[in-house]
């Protein structure tokens, strides 16, 4: 039961997770088991601050509906804070730990203060009563610090080919692998990546998994190769302001990746998504991820009050050869649907000046397909309250966008938020396709179904009460313009 004055505050997110109070950031120990997604994360549950780091636990049958449950693992004398990490499901008693059935067993960072500088280590813990209790390991640490300050953020796997625990987890300006029988003992494989992609900031947060690539031409595919390892990796200060997400695609024979490119490519193109992690043991082969909607750079002075972090929606992962090659592409789960009521719809019209809609709404799907040419140029304006506004813009000529979020409202909380981008389209298309969630204080849009995804926090200061849409030279062709009531799941 959820107290009825939370999640009703200024800027509380209605469609996407966030813990009751206080304090979260990454979100951890994603796993599907007996019909539930669980959703672990960073959490001091005694600040609005980062401070000494537990796992917040919270559950959904849907992926859309969370229910919250007590905080699964605190830190301890010994060992430390519990940092990042994952979990998976122990089908065969590897472990031991399940008296030949199977459990729950998450894999996580120990982040001990000391007066030398921090020790971090990794450690497991189990749970035999699906996630509800968990009893650290004796054993633990399980992988000793090596020698190096940033040892962080393992995320395990079941290899089936070479039947062993696979780890990928971050180390510094790299990304080591290791392997195990039962998730105890580790043997240190390989590492990536030192001089390979984004390196602003340390790297924090892999993820590692495999996805089939999808042809334009769907009989092609079936004589090329079938499937690609996507490795992605956040980049502490790697964006224009704070934290940026990368992915490399390559092979992976459960030692070694092998990149395809030496050049990683963006997840996201807005400032405030990270620490993305995908559900381990999914049904039905699907692979979802989420991240933390912030930016370490400004996130304990976004101006919510009482709580600060938040979940982005969960986004259905593919692999696709676009105009630009083969790239990941992210949409929002088919799951959102049911929250979801009309608000607003026309087709085929034409767009000579502007489009103006009433809309006081403040969590909703705006849906766009327009035709557009070179000579296209347009301006859509969200969170729009008199001077108040969020601005989309295109222009066919470079066929690019820019966000401009200098007048959403507040903006100068941290001189790191970054008011304005300036983001690529990858396709050249005269067939446009625009799919924005706003959520309060959230905004996520993803261009062309999901080739391009900008994830960005706003605070607009009002209310906002309408949705405008500008043409702003030629006249521009629009197949449809749908606005979606999206209702709250708190
Ligand atoms: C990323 C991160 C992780 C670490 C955790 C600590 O946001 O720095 O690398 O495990 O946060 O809260």
């Amino acid at each position: 039961m959820i107290a009825n004055n939370l999640y009703k505050e200024k800027y509380r997110l209605q469609y996407h997770f966030s813990p009751e109070k206080n304090w979260s950031n990454d979100p951890n120990g994603m796993v599907y088991y007996q019909g539930e997604y669980h959703l672990f994360y960073q959490y001091n549950p005694a600040d609005v601050v980062w401070g000494p780091m537990h796992w917040g636990h919270a559950v959904s049958k849907d992926l859309i509906h969370w229910d919250h449950l007590p905080v699964a693992l605190e830190p301890d004398a010994e060992l430390g804070m519990i940092f990042s990490g994952s979990a998976v499901v122990d089908k065969n008693d590897t472990t031991g730990f399940f008296d030949g059935g199977e459990g729950l067993v998450a894999v996580y960072t120990t982040h001990l203060e000391r007066e030398e500088g921090p020790l971090q280590q990794q450690a497991i813990a189990y749970s035999k009563d699906s996630g509800r209790s968990w009893i650290k390991y004796e054993g633990n640490p399980v992988i000793r610090n090596y020698g190096v300050e940033d040892f962080r953020d393992p995320k395990v796997f079941w290899h089936q080919e070479t039947e062993k625990w696979v780890m990928v987890i971050a180390c510094y300006d790299r990304v080591r692998f290791y392997n195990s029988p039962d998730l105890k003992k580790w043997k240190y494989l390989s590492e990536f990546g030192s001089e390979l992609g984004s390196h602003g900031g340390v790297w924090e947060c892999p993820d590692l998994f495999k996805l089939p690539v999808e042809k334009k031409n769907k009989i092609e595919a079936s004589n090329n190769e079938k499937e690609k390892w996507i490795l992605q990796i956040g980049d502490q200060q790697g964006g224009e302001a704070g934290v940026s997400t990368q992915y490399f695609i390559g092979e992976f024979d459960g030692m070694r990746f092998k990149a395809n490119e030496e050049k990683s490519y963006k997840v996201d193109f807005g400032q405030d998504l990270y620490a993305l992690q995908s559900w381990s043991n999914m049904p039905d082969q699907r692979r979802i991820w989420l991240g933390w909607m912030n930016n370490i750079a400004y996130a304990e002075d976004i101006p919510t009050d009482g709580w600060k972090g938040m979940m982005s929606i969960p986004r259905e992962l593919s692999l696709k050869e676009t105009e630009a090659g083969l790239r990941l592409i992210q949409k929002p789960v088919k799951e959102l649907k049911q929250l979801k009521e009309e608000f607003y719809h026309q087709e085929n019209f034409l767009l000579k000046d502007k489009l103006s809609i009433p809309c006081d709404l403040q969590s909703y799907h705006l849906k766009a397909q327009l035709e557009i040419s070179d000579e296209s140029s347009f301006s859509l304006a969200l969170h729009k309250k008199d001077e108040q506004q969020s601005l989309l813009n295109y222009d066919g000529k470079t066929n690019t966008f820019t966000l401009d979020l200098s007048k959403t409202g507040l903006v100068n909380f941290n001189h790191n938020y970054l008011k304005q981008k300036k983001i690529n389209r990858i396709s050249s298309s005269n067939n446009l396709i625009v799919d924005i969630l706003v959520d309060q204080s959230s905004l996520e849009i993803f261009i062309d179904e999901g080739e391009i995804s900008i994830t960005d926090l706003v605070f607009p200061e009002e209310k906002s009460n309408e949705i405008e849409l500008i043409a702003n030279k030629s006249e521009i062709k629009i197949n449809s313009f749908n606005v979606l009531k999206i209702n709250s799941i708190w």
